[in-house]
């Protein structure tokens, strides 16, 4: 294959504008850089030199100077405010010009609470496959993972509930790893005659809110699922390697009737990729899981055929929305 110069330039620029990102906001929350901004005031604009005056260092000058270059990045990509200052007198070291940084909506998340930046750098370091663990023992952090899920959730169920009508067909659905049970409150509400079974670890269940046609039950998915109609998987094989998803969905098919069927909502790789939106977001998802979990991935159809073909799910209908989820 040849690949033209222009694509390789293409290629790599992604490819270092991605790894990059992700080493300045690692850089940047082991400084806590985001903490010294928020602890400024809430709207504060601190410059490279004036937030190193808060972290210990031998050289603070040359220090200044390479975390300018790390703050330019976030700015760069929206993860800070930057606000050009002229240079006065002193300022502006060695007659660069310089900048302020200030926080914005998504990195004053970062700076909520310095438990909550430890907890995410921890979650930067690769803890995801103990991570729903790690969360049981920290509350704040479950929450937000739950707030997270509860806006992409709702955004990827409004292109399903568009496309696939058969929930109204069934009597039962069983949301396996459904969080506090948002997802299955608005089919149950959309569908009320639907009973409900929400199913999650038992910490994510002590926290869940009493919701209407939802029924919580607390277990380990790894080890038994209880009986149920239908079983949903949204948004859990891609945070599994293979053997794990063949054996929660071996636990599907035991917990299943002759005539049950599992629905799986994920967004799946096209096995042509093209240089479109979505399959910028499914390939960069899919890097996320590399970083973050144990063996996670983003699947082609034909690979999730193949994992529900090896536990004996035979029959498999596919439903491709917009931004590619399916159910099997
Ligand atoms: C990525 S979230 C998906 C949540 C929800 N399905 C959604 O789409 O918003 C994965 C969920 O799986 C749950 N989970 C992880 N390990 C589990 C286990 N062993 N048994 C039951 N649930 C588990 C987590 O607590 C979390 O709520």
């Amino acid at each position: 294959m040849e690949v033209q110069a222009d694509g390789d330039h293409f290629i790599s620029s992604q490819l270092g504008g991605l790894a990059g990102t992700q080493m300045a906001l690692r850089a940047a929350i082991e400084l806590k850089v985001f903490n010294i901004i928020a602890d400024a005031g809430p709207d504060a604009h601190l410059s490279a030199a004036e937030i190193i005056s808060k972290i210990p260092t031998k050289d603070p000058s040359s220090a200044a100077w390479t975390l300018e270059r790390v703050l330019r990045v976030l700015g760069g990509n929206s993860i800070l405010s930057i606000i050009s200052r002229k240079p006065s007198g002193n300022n502006g070291e060695h007659g660069r010009h310089e900048w302020t940084y200030g926080l914005t909506k998504k990195s004053r998340r970062l700076a909520s609470s310095s438990s909550t930046t430890d907890e995410l750098l921890a979650i930067l370091q690769g803890l995801w496959s103990e991570l729903f663990d790690y969360m049981g023992e920290k509350p704040r952090l479950r929450q937000l993972f739950d707030e997270f899920m509860e806006v992409s959730g709702k955004l990827q169920f409004e292109d399903v509930f568009k496309l696939y009508g058969g929930f109204k067909d069934l009597k039962e659905l069983m949301d396996v790893g459904g969080g506090i049970g948002t997802t299955l409150a608005k089919i149950t509400s959309t569908y009320p005659h639907v009973r409900g079974l929400n199913f999650d670890l038992p910490h994510v269940i002590d926290a869940a809110p009493k919701l209407p046609g939802v029924k919580h039950v607390a277990g380990d998915m790894f080890k038994w699922i209880p009986n149920a109609q239908t079983i949903l998987l949204q948004c859990i094989l891609h945070n599994w390697d293979d053997e794990h998803c063949k054996k929660l969905l071996r636990n599907c098919w035991e917990a299943l009737p002759q005539e049950g069927k599992v629905i799986i909502v994920e967004m799946a790789i096209s096995e042509e990729l093209e240089n479109n939106v979505e399959a910028k977001d499914v390939l960069m998802e899919d890097f996320f899981m590399m970083l973050l979990t144990n063996g996670g991935k983003k699947r082609t159809l034909a690979e999730f055929k193949d994992l529900g073909n090896a536990v004996g799910f035979t029959k498999v209908d596919i439903f491709q929305c917009l931004i590619g989820q399916f159910m099997l």
